[in-house]
C-alpha cells in the first residue's frame, strides 16, 4: 500500500490509472474517507468486501462526477430526484434509484436499486474525472473501515482500519480531515415514495421542502452486539453510553458548554453541531487509543443536523454500525 499526500495532477492521474487497472484507492470525501474501486470491475469490487469484511448483500454507493452519469446507472428517474441532485450535488447526499443494467448484482447486493453520489471534495472529484478520462465510469466507495467500525475521517484512520489488508499496489490518497465528518444522507426514490435510509448533513426537512413531498423515515435500525465472530470490529471497542454520568476514568464527549464530570477524560469539546459531527468519530477513536472501557456521550440537541449525529451515536452505542 502506498500513501499519496500530494494532490498534484500527476499523483491523481496515477491513482485513476490504478483504479482502471483494478486496484483499490482509498480517497477523501467531504463526509468520510471511501475505499474506491472501479464499479465495473467485479474482481476489484469483490476485494472491497473482503478488505472490509462486509456481508455481500450490503449495497455500495457509486460515486460519479457529473449528473449525466445518473442516466447510465439508473432508469425511470423521477424528476424530483434529478432536481434534488441538481440542488445538492456535489454534496453529502446519496440518491438511491431504480438501477440500469450497468448496476450489477455484485455492487447492489442483488437489489433492484443503486445508490449514486457526487462527492464535494476537490481530490475526489479530480480522481473521478481522471478515471472517466481514462474510460472509467463510476467508482464504488464504501466508508474505508472494517464492517461495523467507525468511519475514517483522516488518512491515518484509514491506515489504522485497513492498512494491513490492502495490497502492495493499492493506494491511500491523503486529503486531510473530512469537513463534515459523518456519512452522507441516503434517500431512496421508489415509485411514488421517498424514503430516508440514513440521515446526514442534508436533512429530512430540506428534502421535504425541496421536493414538496413527505419523506418517510425508516424504522429505527439500532445496532446490536453479535456474540463472537465480529468481536474485533465493534464500533468503537469501548462501550458507549448516551448519558452525562461519566465516572472517573471514563471518556466524555459533549458540547463545550457542558462541564466534564469529575475525573472523566474529555475526548472532544465541539462548539456546535457542525463541529460535533466533525469531531465525533475522531473522539471515539481517541477513546479506543486510550483503551478506555467506557465513553459517555451527550448528543447535541439543537437543530436538525443534531438528529443525524444522534443516529451515529446510537449506532456506536449499539456496538456495531450495521451500515458498515
Ligand atoms: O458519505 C458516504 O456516503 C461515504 C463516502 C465514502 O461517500 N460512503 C458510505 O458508504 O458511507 P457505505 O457503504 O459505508 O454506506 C452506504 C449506505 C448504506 O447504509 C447502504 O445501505 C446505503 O448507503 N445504500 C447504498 N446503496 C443502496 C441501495 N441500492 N439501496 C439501499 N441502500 C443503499
Ligand atoms: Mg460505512
Amino acid at each position: 500500500m502506498k500513501i499519496v499526500v500530494e494532490s498534484t495532477d500527476n499523483a491523481i492521474k496515477e491513482a485513476a490509472q490504478s483504479l482502471i487497472e483494478g486496484r483499490l484507492v482509498a480517497f477523501p470525501t467531504e463526509t468520510v474517507y471511501g475505499l474506491g474501486a472501479d464499479a465495473n470491475n467485479q474482481k476489484a469490487v469483490s476485494r472491497i468486501y473482503e478488505v472490509k469484511n462486509r456481508p455481500r448483500n450490503h449495497p455500495l454507493i457509486v460515486h460519479i462526477s457529473s449528473i449525466n452519469q445518473v442516466y447510465k446507472w439508473a432508469r425511470n428517474i423521477p424528476e424530483e430526484a434529478l432536481n434534488l441532485a441538481n440542488r445538492y450535488w456535489p454534496g453529502p447526499l446519496t440518491i438511491v434509484l431504480q438501477r440500469s443494467d450497468l448496476a450489477k448484482d455484485f455492487l447492489t447486493g442483488n437489489q433492484e436499486f443503486v445508490g449514486l453520489r457526487i462527492p464535494n471534495h476537490t481530490m475526489a472529484l479530480k480522481l473521478l474525472e481522471e478515471f472517466e478520462k481514462l474510460g472509467g465510469n463510476g467508482v464504488v466507495a464504501p466508508s474505508a473501515n472494517k464492517f461495523g467500525a467507525v468511519s475514517p475521517t483522516t488518512a491515518l484512520d484509514v491506515i489504522d482500519e485497513i492498512g494491513n489488508d490492502l495490497g502492495q499496489n493499492d493506494l491511500i490518497l491523503d486529503g486531510g480531515k473530512c469537513i463534515i465528518g459523518i456519512e452522507s444522507t441516503v434517500v431512496k426514490f421508489a415509485k411514488e415514495t421517498i424514503e430516508l435510509i440514513r440521515p446526514g448533513a442534508v436533512t429530512l426537512s430540506q428534502i421535504e421542502k425541496f421536493t414538496g413531498k413527505i419523506v418517510s423515515k425508516p424504522q429505527e435500525k439500532l445496532g446490536f452486539r453479535f456474540p463472537g465472530i465480529l468481536d474485533k470490529h465493534y464500533s468503537p471497542v469501548a462501550k458507549v453510553f448516551i448519558s452525562n454520568k461519566a465516572m472517573p476514568g471514563d471518556g466524555f464527549i459533549a458540547l463545550n458548554e457542558l462541564e466534564t464530570p469529575k475525573g472523566a477524560i474529555r475526548l472532544a469539546s465541539p462548539n456546535n453541531p457542525t463541529e460535533y459531527a466533525q469531531q465525533l468519530y475522531q473522539a471515539l477513536r481517541l477513546g479506543d487509543k486510550k483503551k478506555l472501557g467506557r465513553i459517555f456521550v451527550v448528543p447535541p440537541i439543537i437543530g436538525e443536523f443534531s438528529e443525524s449525529i444522534f443516529d451515529r451515536i446510537k449506532k456506536a452505542n449499539g456496538g456495531l454500525n450495521l451500515d458498515g
